[in-house]
């Protein structure tokens, strides 16, 4: 499995097999022991990485700084507004010259195009730390925090509701190529990127599993094992969007009486930064069934388990 992702690009879940992406839970749960019985793991010692956030980051980028210095390697932040991307540097320049310096690149940014550009340009490993489409580093942490509180994914409900971007995508493709079945709650006209819920319905032929997109919340909760609240509107979205999509998704809030009607064991999951009172009430986040401060430490293990596994 090591030559799978020795060396290679981590930008999208639709890249990698289910059982890719089962070995990168494993070695998320392997440094997660490390790090609990407070064992060195500092697997990674003389490698240094560049990072680069266009957008706002505390789980993300704080995961990554402590992931590199317990693997002993260096994080370097890289301020997108005083490199000379911003005075129009080229992409395919920068990455060039970043590659000479860096053993890879982790970057938050706008477009999926912009990672595969630099992933493109560069022979080093390119992590994607969250584009409009997909946040696969979230995606792994997800499915180590299910696997740790329901013990398997197969025959598990999952029910999704927020905005129709990056999480939902890389969720879609999770639940599909693990047999659980995903219901989104939006309004009709939300979709998501066709390319990626094409490939989502592909897999879940493969396992079994639905995707089913839903205007009813009630039929998305019910019987669910997962409830994954996310925000309702996104970083880099217009103004009218999100009064738009605010107004629109008001419906779908996860509070205690949606709650009750998922399985009376379902956990309450969510990607943070939550926006309590929107998507999701502070009592459903407070509540014995949420499990967001494990899945946000997850984070830490799971960048630990990717850059480990590209680099190694
Ligand atoms: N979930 C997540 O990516 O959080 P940050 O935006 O704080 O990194
Ligand atoms: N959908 C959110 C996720 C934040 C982690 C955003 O892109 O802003």
């Amino acid at each position: 499995m090591r030559d799978k992702f020795k060396g290679k690009d981590f930008l999208s879940f639709k890249d990698f097999t289910r059982e890719e992406l089962e070995y990168l839970v494993e070695l998320s749960v392997y440094l997660k022991k490390k790090w609990t019985l407070k064992e060195p793991h500092d697997f990674l010692k003389g490698r240094s990485w560049a990072m680069v956030f266009e957008k706002n980051s505390t789980r993300t980028r704080n995961s990554f700084h402590r992931a590199a210095f317990d693997l002993g390697m260096q994080s370097v932040y890289l301020r997108p507004d005083e490199l000379q991307i911003s005075r129009g540097e080229p992409i395919k320049d920068t990455a060039r010259i970043l590659d000479r310096y860096y053993d890879g690149l982790f970057i938050r940014t706008f477009g999926q195009e912009i990672v595969e550009e630099f992933a493109n340009w560069m022979q080093n490993p390119v992590i994607n730390a969250l584009t409009n489409d997909e946040h696969p580093t979230q995606g792994i942490a997800d499915l180590l925090t299910i696997k740790e509180k329901k013990g398997d994914f197969k025959g598990l409900k999952i029910a999704f509701t927020g905005d129709i971007f990056n999480i939902c995508h890389t969720t879609m493709v999770a639940a599909a190529t693990f047999g659980m079945d995903m219901y989104i709650a939006c309004p009709d006209y939300m979709k998501p990127n066709e390319v990626t819920y094409k490939e989502a319905q592909k897999r879940a032929k493969g396992t079994g599993a639905k995707i089913v997109f839903t205007t009813d919340f009630d039929e998305a909760l019910k019987d669910a094992d997962v409830v994954y609240p996310v925000t309702q509107y996104s970083m880099g979205q217009t103004k009218e969007q999100i009064e738009k999509q605010l107004k629109d998704l008001r419906p779908y809030q996860v509070n205690m009486d949606a709650l009750k009607k998922a399985k009376k064991d379902a956990i309450v999951m969510h990607c943070l930064p939550a926006h309590r009172g929107e998507e999701v009430t502070d009592e459903v986040l407070e509540c014995p069934q949420s499990v967001i401060f494990d899945e946000g430490e997850n984070r830490m293990h799971s960048i630990k388990a990717i850059l480990a596994a590209v680099t190694l």
